[in-house]
């Protein structure tokens, strides 16, 4: 592995995300669209847009892993190329799947997910191949739900593909597939407090249940576990102690997709090799960054860096 390796951000359901602005909802008439807005959607697709931004990437640092098929995949590659995203497509016989978001004058939302495609073992065979047999990688992120029918363990397999090739993995996803993925022992997690709850098998009523089942978590890794606190900040607990960090106040313009910025900051303060500290600060900075920003818009990268500044960090042992 070479000192200059690569971020692959892999996003295996990604979507076009469309956007229709509808003065409101009328049932059983026809609904008149205003205006239409489409663009890159999916966890992993905010991962990379997130990194790219920390990272100034002109291409040659990061890497989007994404499956795209159909006449939305190709929409989809437009869109990444506009954002100047770098990205490994993988041909899919399905479509690449539209969320639908209907917003009307009230700022009420409706949305519809489709499910997506259904991989086959052919295009399943490929991306595995390309995960054992691609070079000179620093970091692997895997970000977001699995495709349809995918099998569980899927996480699990890809994460451990990378680890025993000493290439440190970053894992965020709920339900199955992330208790599977545990097991691929990813060098760190970002659960939300309800995913933890959820991994822990019972609620989580206070901080001091919370730190309890980051440590169980962490010693199921065997790897760090940042917990993200909405606007309490975050918890990470790993082999480099345990941290609680605050969310500067900042006015919250919007939070879609907060998770992914946090995820973004953490996963760049890695591949930097940040002490603890300073990772946590960048990390906070960046969702902080985020939530403070109108959907749809970006800071500045100088913007992110000042404010890292007052993010406050405590160590708790
Ligand atoms: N209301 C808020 N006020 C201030 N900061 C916030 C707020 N909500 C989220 N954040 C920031 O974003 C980070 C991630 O938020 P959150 O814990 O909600 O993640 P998440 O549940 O994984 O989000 P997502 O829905 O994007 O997956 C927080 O650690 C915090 O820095
Ligand atoms: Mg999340």
């Amino acid at each position: 592995m070479s000192a200059t390796g690569k971020t692959l951000i892999f996003s295996l359901n990604p979507a076009v995300d469309v956007e229709w602005i509808v003065p409101k909802v009328l049932w059983e008439e026809k609904n008149n669209i205003l205006s239409e807005r489409r663009w890159a959607g999916g966890k992993g697709v905010n991962v990379a847009r997130w990194f790219r931004l920390l990272s100034g990437d002109t291409g040659e640092e990061s890497q989007l892993v994404i499956p795209l098929g159909g006449l939305t995949g190709r929409e989809m590659e437009e869109y990444l190329a506009q954002d100047g995203i770098a990205f490994r497509a993988f041909p899919l016989k399905d479509s690449t799947r539209a969320n639908i978001i209907v917003t009307t004058d009230d700022k009420r939302q409706l949305r519809f997910n489709p499910l997506g495609p259904e991989l086959t073992s052919e295009e399943w065979d490929s991306l595995f191949r390309f995960a054992r047999e691609t070079q000179d990688v620093k970091l692997a992120i895997f970000s977001g739900a699995l495709p349809r029918k995918a099998p569980k363990d899927t996480y699990r397999k890809l994460l451990e593909i990378f680890s025993s090739r000493s290439i440190k993995t970053i894992l965020d996803c709920d339900g199955e597939a992330f208790a599977q993925g545990v097991d691929g022992h990813p060098f760190l997690v970002k659960p939300n407090e309800f995913e933890l709850a959820q991994w822990a098998g019972h609620e989580l009523p206070d901080m001091a249940s919370v730190r309890s089942a980051a440590k169980d978590l962490s010693s199921a890794t065997q790897g760090n576990v940042l917990v993200s606190l909405g606007a309490d900040g975050a918890l990470m607990v790993g082999n480099q102690g345990e941290y609680r960090v605050y969310s500067p106040q900042v006015k919250v313009l919007n939070k879609i997709g907060a998770g992914d910025s946090l995820l973004a900051g953490i996963s760049y303060a890695v591949t930097r090799q940040m002490p603890p500290v300073e990772a946590l600060q960048l990390a906070i900075a960046t969702s902080t960054s985020a939530v403070a920003c109108a959907a749809g818009l970006l800071p500045s990268r100088e913007d992110i860096f000042r404010l890292k500044e007052s993010v406050r960090v405590e160590r708790l042992n």
